[in-house]
């Protein structure tokens, strides 16, 4: 039986045990630059095998809230820097989750206020901007524009850029954020995507996007450096469901096979109030791909180990436990309590929620502390 906490083997990248930390936004980056206080939380949690970072837009179009460190800008690369060096010297591993939101944006965060984009005219999801008042806001996305197959194009090349970005600022890879009902699955889904260029239609148009990123991504960094995420049967910010869904992520699977990449990672989200991805859905899938899968949705240790020593799943990921417990590993591995996460400081504010939780040793001594001068008085 394989153990969370002996070191994988990434296809080339030597993890430390198979404690994968989940791509979190936490919208703390004011001028969407990254900051030395990001770069304390990430250096805080170094202990896990990988860290996947927030979502980091890739260009402005890409980017549909308030407050998110990019990966497009001089500053922002020399901004993640210091968090991907703060990692390293803990002789952690960290990867960039590069995202373009595509529809799911607002006229407030894109440049000169102009609309987001996407496969089509139609609207959905969530953003965080400014509203009327000036104020930022959750809001409605605005209404889309249906992009040329030319920007389409670019797009492609935004990310290629990105990755070269993420390498300069020192990734040890990249994650292509292809789940959750942004650019790329409203590409896939055919309920969004009513295009009929070569982007759209059949469910190898419907791919094509997804698979030129990772081809021209794997050409900048090489495909051993490049992780995939995706959600299956999701319906996050208005995804309809569709006929064809899973064969089509069983499709892209067989692509995947082709590309020798680190990983493909799937985001279960029936863990935050979703429709579940059916469970035997994701047998399925692991039949179907060759390479290390990894999982992320409300798991737990034990639920972890059983996947993995089922086969079932190479990597098990945590996302809302690490918020709050920055050495989650040492915890699981010693069998000491969890700290409770706070979801009202998960997105945005300042130090409180973000990098003041204490490891359990720290926790301790304070408690120590505390009684000492309780019973002094
Ligand atoms: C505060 C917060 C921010 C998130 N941001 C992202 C993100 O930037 N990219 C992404 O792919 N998923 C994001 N997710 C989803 C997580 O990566 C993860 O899949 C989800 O929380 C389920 O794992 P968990 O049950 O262990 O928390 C976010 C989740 C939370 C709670």
């Amino acid at each position: 039986m394989a153990s969370l906490f002996e070191p994988f083997d990434l296809n080339g990248t030597r993890l430390d045990n198979r404690i994968i930390m989940a791509p979190m936004t936490r919208s703390r980056a004011v001028e969407d630059i990254p900051t030395e206080m990001g770069a304390l939380y990430y250096r805080q949690r170094a202990s896990a095998g990988l860290i996947i970072s927030e979502g980091t837009p890739v260009s402005r179009q890409g980017q549909g809230y308030l407050y998110n460190p990019g990966i497009f800008g001089p500053d922002q690369i020399a901004g993640w820097a210091k968090a991907t060096r703060a990692v390293h010297e803990r002789n952690g591993v960290i990867y960039a989750q590069i995202w373009h939101v595509g529809r799911v944006s607002h006229t407030s965060v894109q440049i000169a206020g102009q609309s987001p984009v996407g496969p089509s005219d139609k609207q959905g999801g969530m953003a965080f901007g400014y509203n009327e008042d000036g104020k930022p806001d959750m809001m409605k996305a605005s209404q889309p524009r249906r992009l040329e197959t030319r920007e389409v194009r670019q797009i492609v090349r935004d990310f290629a850029q990105a990755a070269v970005n993420s390498r300069e600022a020192g990734f040890d890879g990249v994650e292509v954020h292809g789940a959750n009902g942004y650019l790329f699955e409203q590409f896939l889904n055919p309920g969004v995507n009513d295009r009929d260029d070569e982007y759209g239609g059949s469910r190898e148009n419907r791919c094509r996007l997804l698979l030129e990123v990772v081809d021209e991504v794997s050409r900048m960094i090489g495909s051993r450096r490049v992780g995939v995420r995706l959600s299956p049967f999701g319906t996050l910010f208005d995804m309809p469901e569709y006929d064809d869904n899973g064969e089509t992520y069983l499709h892209l699977a067989r692509e995947f096979n082709k590309r020798g990449l680190a990983y493909v990672h799937l985001h279960d989200q029936g863990g935050q109030g979703m429709p579940p991805m059916p469970r035997d859905y994701l047998r399925q899938f692991r039949d179907v791909y060759d390479g290390n899968l990894l999982l992320a949705g409300n798991l737990d240790q034990a639920e972890a180990q059983k996947l993995v020593d089922e086969g079932t799943i190479d990597l098990p990921v945590f996302g809302r436990p690490f918020t709050s417990n920055p050495d989650l590993v040492e915890r699981m591995r010693n069998g000491w309590p969890l700290t409770p996460f706070d979801p009202n400081t998960f997105y945005g504010g300042d130090a409180r929620g973000y990098i003041d939780f204490p490891t359990y040793p720290e926790e301790q001594a304070r408690l120590e502390r505390e009684k000492m001068i309780e019973e002094k008085s």
